[in-house]
């Protein structure tokens, strides 16, 4: 099967988890169940889970696990961390995936709260589906709660806000940003594949590396589209991040230069593959189409 084809059917797999692992709309309160599916039903490219399951392909480990659930779990966190970064006291944005974001089509205390709610539920989906493989459990609640925390994913997100407006950024400094509100995330989208699939210590370290410089790539292309593209296409709002002066590769290093470097980026992810057991073709065509993505 081709590239697209495969990725369709990696997504559809992962949409059916989705539905499965999340509580139905009708779950008491109805209102924040509806708003936690509302998001993550809107679609999204779904690259994080996407990871974790092409990695976890990479190795046929004996006794491999289900990486369908830590998919899920990836998934429910990004979300959430989208929820969030699109309130009014974060990024104010009105558009996400294609939406009106959550705080716009319910408001923002059911936003808030749908967001806490699907950050919560993806431990306790982990803590659930691999109890049988308590180890496995243990290194896949460290490994997200580690990307997602204040060290990481929040603390990004926390640099990225100081970083508005700011006259002195420095390159380190931006990518501090990107490392860890974006690239984290990613970094452990393909370790928690490889622990699924019975990746050992230095294979796991490959895939960090990798996940590293592809997570690095995915920011700055995402910086790169918030100039370069148009909210149809998006799905999100364009022009955001000069409107509100953040601190992006485009405004530190200029397009042509930021380009360059997701392509430099690209290329070292691709390296750090390399090494991996398995058929390469399904997650080299994968990171490759990050870099050339129009969304
Ligand atoms: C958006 O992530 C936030 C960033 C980290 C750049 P995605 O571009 O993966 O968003 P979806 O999941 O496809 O909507
Ligand atoms: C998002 O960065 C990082 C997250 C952890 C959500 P952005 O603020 O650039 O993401 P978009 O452009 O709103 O999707
Ligand atoms: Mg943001
Ligand atoms: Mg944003
Ligand atoms: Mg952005």
């Amino acid at each position: 099967m081709e590239f697209t084809n495969l990725l369709n059917a990696s997504v559809a797999r992962i949409e059916r988890a989705l539905d499965r692992h999340v509580p139905p709309a009708a779950t008491l309160p109805p209102r924040l169940h509806q708003a936690m599916r509302y998001s993550l039903e809107a679609g999204g490219k779904r690259l994080r889970p996407v990871l974790v399951l092409a990695a976890a392909e990479r190795f046929s480990t004996a006794g491999a696990a289900d990486p369908l659930p830590a998919a899920v779990a990836i998934e429910c966190i990004h979300t959430y961390s989208l929820i969030h970064d699109d309130l009014p006291c974060m990024d104010n944005d009105d558009l996400r995936r294609g939406r009106p974001t959550v705080h716009k089509a319910f408001d923002e205390a059911t936003a808030l709260l749908a967001g806490d709610a699907l950050l919560t539920h993806a431990f306790a989906l982990l803590a659930t589906a691999y109890a049988a493989q308590p180890a496995l459990a243990v290194a896949l609640v460290q490994e997200l709660g580690d990307a997602a925390g204040s060290r990481r994913l929040i603390g990004g997100q926390m640099a990225d806000l100081l970083a508005e407006k700011k006259t002195d950024a420095t390159a380190a400094g931006l990518e501090f940003i990107h490392l860890n509100k974006t690239a984290a995330m990613i970094e452990a989208a393909l370790v928690m594949g490889g622990r699924c699939g019975g990746a050992d210590e230095s294979q796991v370290t490959a895939l960090r590396t990798a996940g590293r410089h592809l997570g690095l790539a995915f920011q700055i292309i995402d910086d790169i589209l918030d100039v370069t593209s148009d909210s149809a296409t998006l799905g999100k709002t364009v022009g955001k991040d000069a409107r509100a002066d953040k601190t992006t590769y485009v405004k530190l290093h200029g397009l042509d230069a930021a380009r360059r470097m997701a392509h430099e980026q690209t290329e070292a992810a691709l390296a750090a593959l390399r090494s991996l057991p398995g058929d390469p073709a399904f997650l080299t065509a994968l990171v490759r189409s990050m870099e050339t993505r129009i969304k």
